[in-house]
């Protein structure tokens, strides 16, 4: 006999009247004077067992059952008395009349209940299996499945085929830290862990494979967020002889298939915004487009006004001044004098030394219509400028920001998505509660790093100069603009790719730019600009993060709930207790002697 004939979440009223023998976990068992409910689980749902007397023995059994023992049932559907269906399960009209109960293998007592829905992170991590039993984890690694078929199959449809690339190897420049591997064979020497697989797929063009993907592990030793783990997966694409609009337009369609066929959600059609526009409206390169409010630029107004902490933001090198308008925030009823009071320590955060503001009670009165702690270093021409050019009415407040361009953008668009997303904003209907993706396109080639005192690359060091702004990496590398975009969803970057270069001039000259010398570049990535002399066609594609793009299906608050085994903040495993020490017989093979006074195991 099959130990199994269905899934107990999918016992449902057209099994009425058979015998089915399911297997699962006991989720809760009930006693109710004479007979026993049992309600099963398995991977498909939950399942009513009911068990009578009249089977002393399985009823003695019953009687035992505590939660989490693993059990097998052989019984009859039939339906629920009047009055207890339940529409929530897909078996909630029928249940299952016990006639044989078996302890697979008893449980002990697991240390919490596995619906309790507020349980501490460190709990479900040192538990994880646990945890991962709980039907909310298990909808989302389904999900997640899916996910990874939906790709598997669009990207075989259109022709791409999945190469392995490896995971011991020479580290790739994509700006984080790499996990290293010592080598036992090559004293002192080491492989990186891949942080993505980039010069490899890229290789595999210039190879003739022509479409490539991977879904495929990469490692970045960096500091941890709700939206990143140290180990992740991309779904990893590069594809020759595609411009880029045809690059974005296929994986639009990738993606807005996969929501549609996975999670049967309907993204609208993605609209594209420049860089440039996204920094100067939302003061990010990754807007949460559902948040409807707008930066209104001050800068120039602010160069001559008496008030210095204006002038002097809006005269420095790389100076910005914006307001940001919250419609309804200096409203009676609207934001409180604890949130604006909480929002100033919020920029500081982000570097802002403060968070200037105006409430306007009667915009049409000039100053005495303002309340504010600045009005009175400002005169009355810039006052009416900032109402008209901010479009301020009454019961609004204005928000200012003014420093660095890099601190601006960070600290008001930061609070931005804040006030949306806060009880405020949504009351008051800043928040628009939709689906809201968009290309970012045109990044800049470079920036500057102040620290080091020189150029980056924004995207990563292969990527393609606009057709046009390839001298100006030696004149002007600031005006320079890339054939980079990234595809954003809600708020959260997704996605990221660009079309590279395939010409080892301008490969060169990009090193240049980067003051990377010829014999650095050679030793370096001379594998990348050797095989580019071999005819390299053009080429250029994308890696989108699994991980975050489940998590927005699933409206998961963290990534670590849609990972199986994920780390914590502090990049350790909870279940396994990784990272450890190791004995020092390992160490001695790999050739590795510690700094630190820990002591080997
Ligand atoms: P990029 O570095 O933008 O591009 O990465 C692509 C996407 O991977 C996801 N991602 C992460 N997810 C979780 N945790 C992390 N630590 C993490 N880091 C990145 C993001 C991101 O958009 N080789 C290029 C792609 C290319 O040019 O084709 C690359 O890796 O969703
Ligand atoms: P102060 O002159 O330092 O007392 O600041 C006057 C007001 O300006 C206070 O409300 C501060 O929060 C605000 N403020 C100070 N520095 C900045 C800044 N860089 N950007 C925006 N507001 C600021």
């Amino acid at each position: 006999m099959a130990m199994r004939s269905h899934y107990c979440g999918l016992v449902t009223e057209a099994l009425m009247g058979e015998t089915v023998t399911l297997c699962g976990w006991v989720n809760r068992r009930r006693d109710h004077g004479g007979v026993i409910f049992i309600d099963v689980r398995d991977r498909e749902g939950y399942v009513q067992v009911v068990c009578d007397p009249d089977r002393a023995a399985n009823f003695a059994i019953a009687e035992d059952l505590r939660n989490e023992f693993c059990v097998q049932i052989k019984g009859l559907v039939r339906a629920r008395p009047e009055g207890t269906v339940n529409d929530a399960l897909k078996s909630g009209k029928i249940e299952v009349l016990c006639h044989e109960l078996k302890v697979l293998n008893p449980s002990v007592t697991p240390p919490f209940l596995l619906d309790d829905d507020n349980l501490s992170e460190t709990t479900r991590l040192t538990h994880r299996v646990l945890d991962l039993r709980r039907p909310a984890m298990q909808r989302n690694m389904m999900l997640r499945y899916k996910v990874t078929m939906e790709t598997r199959k669009f990207l075989d449809a259109n022709g791409f085929i999945d190469i392995e690339t490896p995971m011991l190897g020479k580290s790739t420049p994509e700006g984080a830290r790499d996990y290293l591997v010592p080598s036992r064979v090559h004293d002192g020497s080491f492989f990186a862990l891949p942080q993505s697989p980039q010069l490899f797929k890229q290789l595999l063009m210039v190879a003739g494979y022509d479409r490539y993907y991977q879904i495929v592990k990469c490692f970045r030793d960096e500091d941890l967020r709700a939206d990143r783990q140290p180990e992740f997966t991309q779904i990893d694409i590069e594809t020759s002889f595609l411009a880029e609009e045809e690059i974005r337009e296929m994986f639009e369609g990738m993606v807005r298939t996969m929501f549609r066929n996975a999670a049967g959600i309907d993204l609208p059609v993605f609209p594209t915004m420049t860089y440039g526009d996204a920094m100067f409206k939302y003061g990010s390169d990754k807007p949460d487009l559902r948040v409807k409010l707008e930066f209104t630029e001050l800068t120039e107004l602010m160069k001559r006004v008496e008030f210095k902490v204006f002038s002097n933001a809006a005269t420095m090198k790389d100076g910005r001044v914006v307001a940001l308008r919250v419609p309804g925030g200096g409203a009676e009823g609207g934001m409180s004098r604890g949130e604006i009071d909480a929002y100033q320590e919020f920029v500081k955060i982000y570097g802002a030394k403060g968070l200037a503001y105006i409430k306007v009670n009667d915009a049409a009165a000039g100053r005495d219509g303002l309340q504010s702690p600045i009005v009175k270093n400002l005169d009355d021409a810039t006052l009416a400028e900032i109402i008209a050019r901010t479009g301020a009415r009454n019961g609004d407040i204005l928000f200012f920001g003014a420093d660095k361009e890099k601190v601006v953008n960070d600290a008001i668009g930061a609070l931005r998505v804040k006030i949306g997303h806060s009880a405020f904003g949504k009351k008051a209907g800043l928040f628009d509660d939709r689906w809201a993706p968009l290309w970012v396109v045109d990044f800049p080639m470079f920036e500057f790093d102040e620290e080091g005192q020189r150029w980056s690359a924004v995207h990563h060091p292969f990527t393609a100069p606009k057709d046009g702004h390839e001298d100006l990496m030696d004149t002007a590398p600031e005006k320079c603009i890339a054939k980079a975009y990234d595809m954003v969803l809600n708020g959260i970057e997704m996605g990221g790719g660009s079309v590279r270069i395939h010409r080892e001039e301008v490969q060169s000259k990009v090193f240049r730019a980067l003051k990377i010398s010829a014999e650095d570049a050679q030793l370096k990535f001379g594998f990348l600009l050797d095989a580019l002399q071999y005819g390299a066609p053009p080429h250029g594609g994308i890696a989108i993060g699994l991980d975050r793009l489940v998590m927005l299906m699933t409206g998961a608050e963290s990534i670590r709930d849609v990972i199986a085994f994920p780390k914590t903040q502090r990049a350790q495993d909870l279940l396994t207790q990784a990272p450890s020490p190791v004995d020092e017989k390992q160490l001695r093979e790999l050739h590795i002697k510690l700094r630190n006074s820990q002591p080997a195991v």
